[in-house]
């Protein structure tokens, strides 16, 4: 019997245990709430929370000599790392594209309740995440490495078949049931997935996750809001800013202890002024780009506030070990 033309329900049913693990999936959302970490509910049980949560895989990004396309792939790297771009439970939960393909790569720690089988697989058709794509069977894949050989992928890259651009359309409005997304927020995806390449990967497989890294990706986001700014495109220019916000959060959370209220502050009062140029661009007002600029020129005190005191956050090896101890089962 063909599977997939079961009504989602009986195939729910049928399987038995698909019901049980779309209530786990359920449950971990739920569970956001105490998570010192969101990244913490989508880590396989047993990981090695210094390698899983301290430490990303380098980026294999092969920055072209045309100032245009990299232009357009700086678009695409910043709505990469926003949940903003996608929606329903996804967006909630906190995952964008790079929970999965981290840095454009794999993720062989990702184990979402309900939606992954083995670690380093999902299942980008279930309910949880869309009610468009809803196959009703429960068929977890793995996460493919998007900087591996072109050849190995599933999807054409090639610029001429214009496959790539549909297939990422479909997954943010259908299989993330997310908001259309900006002409230029597509192709840029499309360009930054092009632009991976594993003859671009650096030496050093993994590198650890720090303030620096997070404040290096929102800076890029808001230069390539920018840029989205002087074309007139307020629209990408607003996901730009709340990719650099998301950059923002990841920090903040690793920030929660007592001691850290201060750098805190600063770090919160920042986002703020990112979610009031976020206010001006929805309004087409004047100055946002200006706004940005004065951003970004305050940002190296900002980091070096919070670098300097990353040593008492999560953000430490130590002090994450022990939290993931505390939240992480196995
Ligand atoms: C929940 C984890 C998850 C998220 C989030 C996710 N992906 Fe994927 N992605 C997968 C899995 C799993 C596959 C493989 C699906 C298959 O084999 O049918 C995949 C496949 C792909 C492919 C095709 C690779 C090939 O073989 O040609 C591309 C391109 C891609 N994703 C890009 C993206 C982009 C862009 C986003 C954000 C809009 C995104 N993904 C979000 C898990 C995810």
């Amino acid at each position: 019997m063909d599977r997939r033309r079961r009504r989602p329900a009986e195939a729910l049913a049928a399987l038995g245990l698909a019901s049980l693990v779309l209530t786990a999936g359920a449950t971990a959302l739920a569970a956001l709430g105490d998570a010192p970490l969101r990244a913490m509910l989508w880590v396989a049980p047993g990981a090695d929370p210094a390698r899983a949560l301290g430490s990303v895989p380098t980026e294999c990004l092969k920055r072209p000599a045309d100032p245009a396309l990299a232009a357009r792939i700086e678009v695409g790297r910043a709505a990469f790392r926003t949940q903003v771009l996608l929606g329903g439970q996804a967006a909630r939960a906190g995952i964008n594209c790079e929970t999965c393909h981290r840095d454009g790569r794999a993720n062989p720690d990702f184990h979402f309740p309900g939606l992954s089988g083995p670690p380093g697989t999902a299942d980008v058709t279930n309910s949880l995440f869309s009610t468009h794509r809803d196959n009703g069977i429960d068929d977890p894949k793995p996460i493919p490495d998007l900087s591996g050989a072109k050849a190995r992928l599933k999807v054409d890259q090639d610029l001429a078949q214009r496959k790539l651009e549909p297939f990422i359309h479909g997954l943010i409005t259908e299989e993330f049931d997310g908001p259309e997304p900006t002409p230029a927020v597509l192709d840029g995806l499309a360009a930054y997935v092009r632009a991976l390449r594993p003859e671009a990967c650096p030496a050093q497989a993994r590198e650890p996750f720090t303030v620096a890294l997070l404040m290096a990706d929102a800076r890029r986001a808001l230069q390539a809001g920018q840029e989205r700014i002087r074309a007139g495109d307020d629209a990408s220019a607003v996901l730009m800013v709340a990719s650099a916000r998301s950059r923002l959060g990841l920090i903040d959370e690793r920030f929660a202890a007592p001691a850290l209220a201060a750098p805190r502050a600063s770090l919160r009062a920042a986002d703020r002024r990112l979610e009031a140029i976020q206010a001006v661009l929805h309004d087409h007002g004047p100055d946002a780009e200006r706004q940005i600029a004065a951003w970004l020129a305050a940002s190296p005190r900002l980091e070096a506030e919070l670098a300097a005191r990353q040593g008492l956050s999560l953000f430490d090896p130590a002090r994450l070990a022990q939290a993931a101890k505390r939240r992480l089962p196995g």
